[in-house]
């Protein structure tokens, strides 16, 4: 029935129309009624008629009950974050840096508001929103595009002459009305309300059922544009572009001439966003011209084209109560300042972090005092003064413990390090668990059902001391835990049984050896490919490996010098772990680039930019993005960028043609 299957299409149409004036241009040319109306009879239709289903019709908006898992994909330009500046000498800095690394050659820089959410990226293909990806770990991240389409603001069909594919990154947020709204109607539940508008937007796009996303007002700006066929070489170009295609692009943008107007903008909007109806924590400057952005290139973390101003944090002012000691995984021992409640940047804040003795000590603490405390961004608000002028003559100044709060064992103060640290690794309670916590982490092992309450249970009752015993466990010790079904501790056994699969790397990090974080496990685990070469191996070889320093190779030694150590290495390959790269793994893995450092600039025949860095990471070479005297080799592409040519011919650096390259790892 071709004439039900136009209908739809013209109700879509409609809809999708009415969408972009209410959410986008903030301009109803009809009534909520009208709209609902229209929505209906489309969500009908589609049902009668399947056969007409479209995953990106309007009515897809409400949302699905289905519950699920997030899915990890992988981005396919990294999600970095910016470096942050917070004062002008340190834009200065950053205006410097940029004209030096152009050679003097003259650039825009655009200013825009940074907004205070989540990061999205959103993929369209032939003008259809194909997927929207959280940040992640910067290099994959959790699809939720299901929830992300109920985001009316956010266009599921492009109009106009948008490229074939491209990716476009915002920022999810809340605003302050949506806030308000939605925290009212969480008390009303009995829910607890949200501490900031922050955590309700990260929160609310994490939710698995994206029907109750649907019901939080969320919104998005849309603020950086990727792909291999832009419309423009302008960022400034290329958003006004995207607005036409139909996504919320915000209006407070400035393409600045010099330093100047870029101050002025800062200072501006340092005083009127308590005028905007969203939050923002700074201003982010980006160059205009993208041939620029590329030549300029990215370090490990941030791109150099790119820097962030961080408006000054709020400060409270309120009575320090008390100071009280924590004792982490690692024995360090870490100060908390207990203190009046005081409200602060949207929460109430009572505690403060005063990270070790030092800080103590320069900040003179007293018993009593009256202090300052500021919210460094978005992490632990911290005590950055004191009001001496009010202090009590009788008060006690503050002194650093001297023995463990939790086991009594006399602190140990490391030569050069600021933390005190309790030496008792074997029997200090919160080391123990905090090993073990961090061994069944979602980013460890990931071993389902276990929570900390479950291992603090555990402990308890004498039936674990380290993470091997978790695999000696007894159904009957876990059903027998208080509140735990024999549902739960199935579910434990099982989450336990199927980490026996976690890959090596994420095992190396679960160990919890000191500085080996994530991204330093991996690159170990690819280095040395097996538990036992790794133990055997010399600071030597550990600080051969590309990015380990001496720190790191140092805490690896100590850690495989400790008998334990090698006593619940033997106990977890007993278990069934795995402590060797899977045959997958090194079959994917070469050496013939080990030790290389490419640049990549232009555009390939034979493959996108991005396949031939994966190519270079498989062989064992190594990306970086712009041209130093330590670069090997500019793979160089068609339109490659001149100033990359130029340095890399400065600095003797091989250029090759793709097929050099082909031929390389052949
Ligand atoms: S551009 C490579 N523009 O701030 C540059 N980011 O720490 C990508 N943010 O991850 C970011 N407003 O979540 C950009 N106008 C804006 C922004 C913005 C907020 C967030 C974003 C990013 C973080 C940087």
């Amino acid at each position: 029935m071709p004439d039900i299957g136009n209908k739809i299409l013209q109700l879509r149409e409609q809809l999708n129309h009415h969408n972009h004036q209410y959410y986008v241009l903030n301009d109803p040319e009809i009534s909520d009624y009208e709209f609902d109306q229209l929505l209906q009879e489309l969500i009908k239709l589609e049902q009668q008629h399947p056969e007409f289903y479209d995953a990106n019709s309007p009515s897809q908006r409400v949302g699905s009950d289905i519950n699920k898992e997030f899915e990890q994909v992988k981005h396919v330009y990294p999600m970095l974050s910016l470096g942050n500046t917070y004062n002008e000498d340190e834009i200065a800095d950053f205006y410097g840096r940029v004209s030096k690394q152009l050679m003097d050659e003259s650039f825009e820089i655009v200013c825009e508001l940074k907004y205070d959410g989540t990061a999205i990226g959103l993929t369209y293909k032939k003008g259809q929103l194909v997927r929207a990806v959280t940040r992640g770990d910067g290099v994959q991240g959790d699809d939720v595009t299901a929830n992300v389409k109920t985001i009316k603001s956010i266009p599921l069909a492009l109009k106009g002459d948008y490229p074939d594919s491209f990716e476009i990154r915002g920022e999810i947020f809340l605003p302050h009305e949506g806030f308000k709204r939605l925290n009212e109607m969480r008390i009303q539940d009995g829910d607890s309300p949200f501490a900031n508008p922050r955590n309700a937007a990260a929160g609310s796009l994490k939710m698995q059922n994206s029907a109750q996303v649907a019901k939080r007002p969320l919104d998005c700006f849309l603020y950086y544009m990727l792909g291999e066929n832009l419309p423009d070489n302008m960022h400034s170009a290329n958003l006004d572009k995207a607005r036409t295609w139909g996504f919320k692009i915000p209006e407070h943008i400035k393409v600045c001439k010099n330093i100047s107007e870029v101050l002025d903008f800062i200072s501006y909007w340092d005083n009127e966003r308590h005028n905007l109806p969203y939050d923002i924590d700074g201003i982010v400057l980006k160059v205009n011209n993208i041939d620029q952005q590329r030549s300029l290139g990215f370090t490990a973390k941030s791109p150099r084209w790119a820097i962030s101003y961080k408006f000054k944090a709020e400060q409270g002012y309120t009575k320090l109560k008390s100071v009280t000691y924590q004792v982490g995984r690692t024995g360090a021992v870490t100060p908390v300042a207990n203190l009046d409640p005081v409200f602060l940047a949207g929460t109430t804040v009572q505690r403060a972090s005063l990270h070790n003795a030092d800080i103590i000590n320069s900040l003179d603490l007293h018993e009593g005092d009256m202090v300052y405390v500021e919210k460094g961004g978005e992490i632990i608000p911290k005590i950055v003064g004191v009001d001496e002028s009010v202090r009590q003559p009788a008060s006690v100044k503050i002194e650093f413990i001297e023995f463990c709060p939790e086991c009594n064992t006399k602190l140990i103060r490391i030569e050069g390090e600021a933390a005190h640290y309790c030496p008792n690794t074997d029997t200090c309670a919160p080391q123990v668990k905090g090993r073990i916590e961090h061994f069944i982490a979602r980013k460890a092992m990931n071993i389902d059902g276990l929570g900390s309450e479950t291992i603090d249970l555990l402990y308890k009752n004498g039936f674990i001391k380290d993470v091997a015993d978790l695999y000696q466990l007894h159904p009957m010790q876990l059903s027998g835990l208080d509140r735990m079904g024999d549902k739960s501790a199935d579910n434990i056994l099982k989450g336990l049984e199927a980490s026996k699969e976690v890959n090596f790397a994420r095992v190396l990090f679960a160990l919890g050896i000191r500085y080996v974080g994530e991204t330093v496990a991996k690159k170990l685990a690819s280095a040395f490919k097996n538990i036992d070469d790794l133990m055997q191996a010399s600071l030597e070889e550990l600080v051969n490996v590309d990015e380990i320093g001496e720190r790191i190779a140092l805490s690896v030694t100590d850690f495989f010098s400790q008998e334990k150590n090698i006593g619940l290495i033997e106990k977890l390959k007993l278990a069934g772990l795995q402590f060797k790269l899977s045959d997958e793994e090194q079959a994917s893995h070469s050496t013939k680039l080990d030790g290389l450092s490419f640049v990549v600039s232009g555009s390939f025949t034979s493959f996108s930019r991005d396949e031939l860095k994966g190519l270079i990471e498989k062989n064992g070479g190594k990306n970086v993005s712009g041209v130093s005297s330590k670069t090997n080799y500019l793979v160089a592409g068609d339109k490659i960028g001149p100033s990359k040519l130029a340095k890399a011919e400065k600095l003797n650096v091989s250029i090759i043609s793709e097929d050099d390259f082909k031929k390389m790892i052949e």
